[in-house]
């Protein structure tokens, strides 16, 4: 049966049903077209895509541009599955009427059916504003990596009972506002069974353990292609950085001794032509 694009109310539904989903990133068209034919529901065009792709120490400076460069491709790439795309720095944080016009650039220019932004109750106003603009928004609140320098670096959010008691005020002001499910980041597991027994929309976890309604994993950790550094959450489920590393090494070696090409990957010719020209 071919797959079909889940909706938000079916997303919202399966958090009702306690059924989990899965999501994952994708920055260009052959990784969105593998999802696409994978069971998984949701697309991330992340901006992670700073980190992973364009090789950024951090997510801060992924312009509109960037993203919009990147979520086009995926969109051609998976027409069967949801594709959420995150909104960079930058372009959500001047007003709330800055962030609808961004938020319509990524859905009518890229194609996303909605979109993603980082904090908690400071962007109460800003999400209600989108949600009323009639633009689907998904929540991110505990590690928020676009305002890391901030936050003191990379590392796990809410140890404490005031800074988690925080985030799950964050999270259900989130719900409030009218986002439709939220991303929790590096949190402690229990912080994030609490939001998730609190919130009605799904609770989509990374790093925030196994009570969450879905998770995400950026697809180079996920593949194993992303080596800079792989955090204690990451699960590698292969090891596409050996495997490329090897493939190239091979192919060196065979440039270097003329093993490759060989007569199979080469164009012959004609023998009356070749008397012509020797
Ligand atoms: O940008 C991203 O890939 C993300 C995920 C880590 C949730 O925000």
């Amino acid at each position: 049966m071919e797959k079909k694009k889940i909706t938000i109310p079916q997303l919202k539904e399966m958090k009702r049903q306690g059924k989990r989903f899965k999501m994952v990133t994708a920055y260009d068209y052959p990784f969105a077209s593998m999802v696409d034919k994978s069971p998984i529901e949701v697309i991330l065009v992340g901006d992670s895509l700073g980190m992973v792709v364009l090789g950024y120490d951090s997510t801060v400076g992924v312009t509109m541009d960037d993203m919009l460069h990147h979520i086009k491709p995926v969109v051609k790439g998976a027409p069967h599955t949801l594709i959420i795309a995150d909104m960079p720095f930058g372009s959500y944080n001047v007003s709330s009427s800055d962030a609808i016009a961004n938020a319509n650039r990524i859905m009518k220019e890229g194609g996303a059916d909605g979109v993603k932004l980082e904090g908690g109750s400071t962007m109460v106003e800003t999400v209600r504003a989108l949600v009323q603009a009639g633009i689907p928004v998904m929540g991110h609140v505990g590690l928020t990596p676009q305002t890391v320098a901030q936050l003191g670096g990379f590392k796990v959010q809410g140890k404490e009972a005031e800074a988690a008691l925080k985030i799950v005020a964050d999270a259900q002001q989130l719900e409030e506002a009218g986002a439709f499910s939220i991303v929790v980041e590096c949190v402690p597991e229990p912080v994030t069974k609490l939001i998730t027994e609190k919130l009605s929309i799904p609770v989509i976890g990374i790093g925030a353990g196994a009570y969450c309604d879905a998770q995400v994993l950026v697809i180079q950790d996920l593949l194993g292609m992303f080596d800079r550094f792989v955090p204690k959450f990451v699960k590698q489920y292969g090891n596409l950085n050996g495997l490329i590393m090897e493939a190239l090494q091979q192919y060196a070696t065979e440039v270097d001794t003329g093993i490759f090409p060989g007569p199979e990957h080469s164009f012959g010719m004609k023998e009356e032509v070749l008397k012509k020209i020797y």
